[in-house]
């Protein structure tokens, strides 16, 4: 099946020069096509513009089955979302109007709420309820726009639950036609079964768990909450040196709640990415620097439980490389709304509109390291992307809080939720 997308108002590349991510001012040029033209099988076999079509067709003889004329519209890859916990069972609404009302996610979680709460829900459901759950949401994702995404268990605080929270994960990678990696996340929190006995339950998590894992290859990464109040400096260490033993790869929740220099840590163990980063030091943002970490901004966390933002531009300005997720989940962040997040990058975090769409495209599938795939609408690449029903792709921004996707491509196949 080779389709034509024709008259394309506005087609948005992202790259075009095969980067693996962009940093600083080449994410300024976003490769955009006015008039463009797209040919595509399960991958992207041309990009043009529509008045060099004739001559393409001309000289080579394809056959197109369909035709499509995107007057009026724009076309960009979808979005990737890069940092989810979209497995878990429960619901914490009355924190969230307890924390509208004037509580903290702090105090809410020391009173044994928070994580632990979903931590509680998680271990009674069923895999076949967490799966169900999980895509009901997921699918609510993919009609946002996105297209990949990355998630982690952490939930389960126990070797059972873990394991059960990273097989649901994987059905849902065998269920959805979208790009999903998963991350063991067994260092979300201490379980309070150990609390008063924090090396143990890292001795349970190295010597247990990581083994275990990685023995049933159900996960990639390894990610570890490096906060105050959460996970030490020199526990996430622990836990980071034993998963690469493992061969899972590194990512971090640093410097969310305080800077405790997870940011630093996460670039000289060679992290894939390092997360959040609200409060993260210059020191950090150095080690991060000279290394090939990618910094992943959660804005709608920062919005979602009233922190500051991640200082946006002064990573910008240092060259490192910045993506954008969501960070789904029930308490600091609950929305799967890739869209929203792009608005909360441009007018919280401080980025341009190019910017925030090179963010929440190529360097967050860069940050999942699947920015050879998706990311960019390249020749080769997945033709993996959105139908938006606008004619720019600042409308995106400029008209913030509605859905503007009118259809989500992957690879080839215009993506319907029966399917
Ligand atoms: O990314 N920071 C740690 N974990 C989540 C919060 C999870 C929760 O509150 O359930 C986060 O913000
Ligand atoms: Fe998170």
């Amino acid at each position: 099946m080779r389709i034509l997308f024709k008259n394309i108002t506005s087609l948005v590349r992202v790259a075009c020069k095969n980067e693996k991510f962009k940093v600083g001012p080449s994410m300024k040029d976003v490769c955009e096509i006015e008039d463009g033209a797209l040919i595509f099988s399960d991958k992207i076999e041309w990009v043009g513009k529509t008045q060099e079509l004739e001559q393409k067709l001309q000289n080579q003889a394809l056959n197109i089955d369909e035709v499509y004329d995107l007057n009026g519209k724009t076309v960009i890859p979808g979005f990737v979302d890069s940092h989810t916990h979209f497995v878990f069972a429960g619901e914490r609404s009355n924190e969230f109007a307890r924390r509208i009302a004037g509580a903290t996610y702090q105090e809410i979680a020391s009173e044994g709420g928070g994580i632990l709460e979903t931590v509680r829900a998680t271990r009674k459901a069923s895999e076949e309820e967490l799966f169900e759950m999980a895509l009901k949401r997921i699918l609510k994702a993919i009609e946002y726009g996105t297209i990949a995404l990355e998630i982690k268990s952490g939930y389960g605080l126990e070797l059972e639950t873990e394991l059960k929270m990273l097989r649901v994960i994987q059905r849902l990678k065998e269920a959805l036609s979208i790009n999903i990696v998963s991350t063991f996340l067994g260092a979300h929190d201490f379980p309070p079964e150990y609390k008063n006995n924090r090396s143990k339950y890292i001795d349970l998590i190295c010597e247990e768990m990581i083994p275990e894992v990685a023995k049933q290859g159900l996960a990639t990464y390894c990610d570890c909450f490096i906060d105050k109040g959460y996970y030490t400096i020199d526990e996430g260490r622990r836990i980071f040196e034993k998963a690469l033993e493992y061969g899972l790869k590194i990512r971090c929740h640093a410097d969310e709640l305080a800077d405790v220099g997870a940011a630093k840590l996460a670039a000289e163990i060679g992290a894939i990415s390092a997360d959040h980063l609200l409060f993260v030091s210059d020191e950090s943002l150095q080690a991060m620097k000279n290394s090939n970490t990618i910094a992943t901004l959660l804005p709608g966390t920062s919005y979602f439980i009233k922190m500051p933002y991640a200082p946006a531009k002064k990573i910008y300005e240092l060259n490192i490389p910045i993506a954008i997720s969501t960070d789904f989940n029930p308490g600091s962040c609950f929305t799967q709304n890739m869209q929203i997040i792009l608005s909360f990058a441009t007018l919280n975090l401080g980025l341009t509109c190019e910017q925030a769409l090179v963010a929440s495209t190529l360097n967050s599938a860069a940050a999942i390291e699947m920015s050879e795939k998706v990311g960019s609408l390249e020749i080769g690449k997945d033709a993996t992307f959105l139908v938006l029903d606008c004619k720019s792709y600042i409308d995106l921004f400029y008209n913030f809080g509605i859905n503007h996707i009118e259809s989500v491509w992957i690879r080839g196949s215009k993506f319907s939720s029966n399917k």
